[in-house]
Parts: structure tokens; sequence; C-alpha cells
């Protein structure tokens, strides 16, 4: 068996809002359900071939679905992976527009996961529709969920104020910028890269110095986990994530990654396949493949490569094409990464007293110094 895959599911491309920036535009985003013959197979083939999978309901918007096609998906992975057996964990991500008390407290009773994209104080820049009220409608026992935020050419300044938002109501926090892919890709919601570096840098400051902060700020922490040789597969951005990840539509087809894959990476449909090592022998695995390689033969040269090693295929596929390096994902990773660089090894360096940092930084670097198995430097 092999060891661990990621599924990103997306159980419709529906959606009951319209944000400004996303990928899969109106007309993609049809009503289509994904059928529970097509979990049940997808379930059967990964507990079979794999020994764990965490699963990412994404879309469209997972929760136009209801509680009962949740409840269903439960049912089959109990039934296929073993009741609590630990080999699969699952994540929601949605708009947070239907989430409600019910909801939550079965998500917790299943330990289910919840990502709310939403940009607090900001999140009208991107998005309609009144999350807040939604939000504010859990109990405090049901309102654990982390956020992710998508920072636009609107709020690119605004990130530090941003994180503050969430540090202060101990919500956990992810940062990215919006890509130039669907709706993004001619509206001028890109936001502009030096831009982002500069308030990304500025947020991290921040966080590294926060000595009261209680959340982790990514994906600055896990470029320092990366650094100190201990990447983690959430950033699959930069730990190759090709064969490791999976997506798939309501349709049954199958793409290597979540974000709005072209045909030309299309895997085929996992309703005709006997084996998921088929989709990762298809002609479109082949396709994204290729032109990976070719794009990583051209970042051989570049010092931070076997910590970037090559950046998101799909964010070069809408910036530079699948097979060239040097649109804003690499110049964001190279300057965020080279700050965050210098900033730990500095640490190393001088091990000074720590009770100024956070506390994610803190036990990061103590337990380093104390295993020291593997310095990058
Ligand atoms: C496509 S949505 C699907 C799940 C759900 N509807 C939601 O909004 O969380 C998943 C994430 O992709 C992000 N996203 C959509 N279009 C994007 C783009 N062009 N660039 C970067 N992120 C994007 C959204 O902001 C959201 O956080
Ligand atoms: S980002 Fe999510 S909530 Fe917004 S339109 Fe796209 S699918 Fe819907
Ligand atoms: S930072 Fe850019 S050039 Fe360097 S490895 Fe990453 S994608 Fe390639």
């Amino acid at each position: 068996m092999k060891p661990y895959l990621s599924v990103i599911v997306k159980p419709t491309l529906f959606c009951n809002t319209d944000c400004k920036h996303c990928y899969h535009t109106p007309d993609q985003r049809e009503s289509r359900t994904i059928s529970i013959s097509t979990v049940e197979k997808l379930m059967s083939m990964v507990a079979s071939e794999y020994e764990a999978a965490w699963f990412i309901w994404h879309g469209g918007e997972p929760l136009t679905l209801p509680m009962s096609f949740y409840k269903q998906v439960i049912e089959l992975e109990e039934k296929y992976f073993g009741k609590n057996s630990f080999r699969y964990g699952n994540t929601i991500q949605t708009n947070g527009l239907n989430l409600n008390r019910r909801l939550m407290a079965y998500c917790r009773e299943k330990a289910i996961n919840i990502g709310v994209s939403y940009e607090g104080p900001y999140n009208s820049v991107l998005r309609e529709g009144d999350v807040q009220k939604s939000l504010d409608s859990l109990s405090s026992k049901d309102n654990k969920y982390s956020v992710s935020a998508t920072i636009s050419s609107g709020t690119v300044s605004h990130q530090k104020e941003i994180y503050e938002y969430f540090r202060d109501r101990g919500t956990n926090i992810s940062f990215s910028p919006v890509i130039p892919a669907g709706c993004a890709a001619c509206n001028g919601t890109v936001p502009d890269a030096d831009e982002y570096i500069r308030h990304s840098i500025e947020t991290f400051d921040e966080w590294l110095y926060d000595s009261e902060s209680k959340v982790p700020l990514i994906p600055h922490y896990l470029y320092i986990l990366n650094y100190l040789g201990e990447p983690t597969p959430s950033d699959c951005a930069h730990t190759s994530c090709l064969t490791k990840w999976l997506c798939v539509y309501p349709d049954g087809s199958l793409y290597p990654c979540g974000k709005a894959c072209p045909e030309e990476y299309r895997m085929g449909n996992i309703n005709d396949m006997a084996s998921l090592d088929e989709a990762f022998s298809s002609e479109g695995f082949r396709n994204i493949l290729l032109a990976s390689v070719k794009r990583r033969e051209k970042c051989a040269q570049c010092e931070i490569s076997r910590f970037c090693n090559g950046g998101c295929s799909m964010d070069a596929y809408y910036e530079t094409g699948t097979e060239n390096n040097g649109g804003d994902s690499c110049r964001i990773f190279k300057a965020l990464f080279g700050h965050i660089s210098v900033e730990i090894q500095k640490i190393l360096d001088e091990q000074p007293d720590m009770s100024k940092y956070n506390l994610f930084v803190r036990d990061a670097i103590v337990g380093k110094l104390v295993n020291p198995k593997n310095i990058a430097f």
C-alpha cells in the first residue's frame, strides 16, 4: 500500500455566491452533484490502495449539499477505512454562508475540520453575502474553524490588520494571493507581487515577535518548518504534490489539483477505473508531469530550489505556463522564504532569549536545537 493521499472532492461546482476572483467562472458553476456511488467507489479505492487519506470537501460550495450527504460520506469512510481507525480525516472548505450550529455539532462529533474562506473586516472586497451573520450564530463550543484569507489587489495592504483581527479571536489563519485564473484572469483582483511581499513580510515580523499569539501564521510557519528540515504535506506547492494529491469532480473526473485544471491535465474518470494507478498513468497526468519536470530543470540553479521544489504547477500554468518559473508565485516565495530563512538562521546562530518570540517559533527552534538531526545549513 502507498502511504498517504490528499483528496480534494468537489461534490458540486455550484455555488450560492459569486466571488469576484473565483477560478471557477459562473458558467462552470453548474448544479450537478456527485453521486453516492461515485463517492463509494472513491472510498473503496483509496482505502484499499493507501494506508491513510485526507479528504477536503471543496467546490463550488460544498455546503450547498445537505448534511445528510456528509452523513453518508462518513458512513462510507467508516465502512472502508474502519471506524475510529485514524486512517482518514476530513476538512470542509466553505464560504461559511450555510454554516449552522447543527452542522458544526455534527462536525465536532465526527472530527471534521471546518475551513472558512473569509477576510474578516475586508470580506466584502471579493465576496457577497453576510457570512458574519452565520458565524455569529454559532455557539462558543461550535465556532471552531480555521480561516483562509485570499488576498486581492483590494486587501493587499491590509494583511497585518487581517492577521490581528483573527489573532485576537484565536482563529487560525492562512493567507494566499489571488492567482490570475478564471474570473481573476482579467478583472484586476490579482495583487501586485511586490506589494504582496512587502505586507506579507510585515505581517510575519509582527507574528514572529508576538509572544502572546496563540495562532500559527500560515504559510509562513510551514516555511519555517521546511527550512528546519520538516517539510509538511499541507504546503502542497513546495513539497512535490504530484502523485500525492488528487481532485475529484462531480462527474467523477480526476485532476491533479483543485485549482481549476484545464482538460489537458484530466486524468480520466474514477467510475471507469479499477485502480487509481490508472489515473497516475494517464495522458493528462503525463502532460502536467512532463511540463513540471521542465520547469524544475530550469529551477535547478535557484539557491532555494530544494525548499521550493519548483512551486505550484497550477500557479505556474496560469502565470507563465507550466514549463516556466519566474511568475508572481515564484517571486513571492523567493522573497518571503528568503526573509524567513534569514530570521530563523539568525536565531539558530545567536540562540537569543526565546521568550520574545511566538510560541510556534519557540517550539520549532527549541525542538531543532535539542534534536539537530537535520540543520538546514
Ligand atoms: C474555489 S473555493 C471552493 C470552496 C468554497 N466555495 C470556498 O470559497 O471556500 C476554495 C478557495 O479558493 C480560493 N480561490 C478561488 N479563486 C481563486 C483565485 N483566482 N486565486 C486564488 N484563490 C482562489 C477561494 O478564495 C477559496 O478560499
Ligand atoms: S471562491 Fe468559493 S464561494 Fe466564492 S464563488 Fe468560488 S466557489 Fe463560490
Ligand atoms: S523560487 Fe522560483 S526559481 Fe526558485 S525553485 Fe521556486 S519556482 Fe523555481
